[in-house]
């Protein structure tokens, strides 16, 4: 029985949290891939009443890469590796950023059942694994995690929406999460394009994890809204306004969206 052992010292939501208050990228990385291995094989309690209170500033992120406004990331030609590696790091900057907001998931909202807290860290340990992916390659070229700048309008959403975990679900995974399965073909041609059939393999694989990740937000959500007795698609559009969530825009991946759980009506409202 995973639920209330008290007496465990490593509880997994605490746990999610000192790992989300971890500086070093890599070592973030490994150590979150390491708890879900862990929790698996049940050595993990999960206290899902416990209020967790912290302290320290979170996401821990390394000093760099430095962050600017999204407008100040040059886009970059595909023709030179200096270019081409840009765009590897500022996916691996959204996986970094990604493992981060299933940490925060994990730890700061109580009381959901338990498949919640098994599923956010399901998330985190397959960001870790793109996050890993994509910084190899990236040294492959030459370049660390780092070596770029970075915006933080993934994380900023997560901030936005830390008061209520069905604010979060809409906005994160079924907003943020959800653009991500929409610029993922053009970006993996664009990479094939200019030869880089590595980074091409890494996309689909991670296309194919994200199309997981939304449709837990999805389910997450759905299950919220049956229990506050609310219209998922009025409430998504009340909860858009409410946290300023960005407008959604054309090409939209309909099969991706559609395989990650998007009923027929929300997908034609697009
Ligand atoms: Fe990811």
């Amino acid at each position: 029985m995973k639920n209330n052992c008290t007496l465990d010292p490593i509880e997994l939501r605490q746990t999610a949290l000192n790992w989300l208050t971890a500086r070093d990228a890599s070592r973030k990385a490994n150590g979150v891939l390491l708890l879900q291995k862990t929790f698996i094989a049940d050595g993990l309690s999960l206290d899902i009443d416990q209020s967790i209170i912290n302290r320290e500033p979170i996401p821990g992120r390394p000093d760099k890469p430095e962050l600017v406004s999204p407008l100040s990331v040059q886009k970059r030609s595909m023709r030179t590796v200096e270019g081409r590696a840009a765009l590897i790091h500022a996916l691996a900057h959204i996986e970094f950023n990604a493992i981060n907001l299933a940490l925060d998931a994990i730890w700061r909202f109580a009381q959901m059942p338990e498949q919640y807290y098994t599923d956010w860290l399901k998330v985190a340990a397959e960001e870790a694994y793109h996050f890993s992916l994509l910084n190899q390659h990236l040294q492959s070229m030459g370049y660390q995690y780092g070596d770029f700048l970075g915006h933080n309008s993934l994380w900023e959403m997560v901030e936005r929406t830390q008061d209520d975990v069905l604010a979060r679900m809409a906005l994160v995974p079924r907003t943020m999460e959800a653009r991500g399965l929409d610029a993922s073909p053009a970006l993996r041609n664009k990479l094939a394009q200019a030869g880089d059939m590595a980074a091409a393999e890494i996309l689909d694989i991670i296309l194919r994890d994200e199309i997981g990740h939304v449709a837990i937000g999805n389910h997450w959500y759905n299950w919220l809204c049956v229990q506050r007795d609310l219209a998922p698609i009025e409430t998504f559009e009340r909860l858009c306004q409410q946290y300023q969530a960005p407008k959604l825009r054309p090409p939209f991946n309909i099969e991706a969206r559609r395989l990650a759980g998007f009923s027929e009506d929300e997908l034609a409202l697009l």
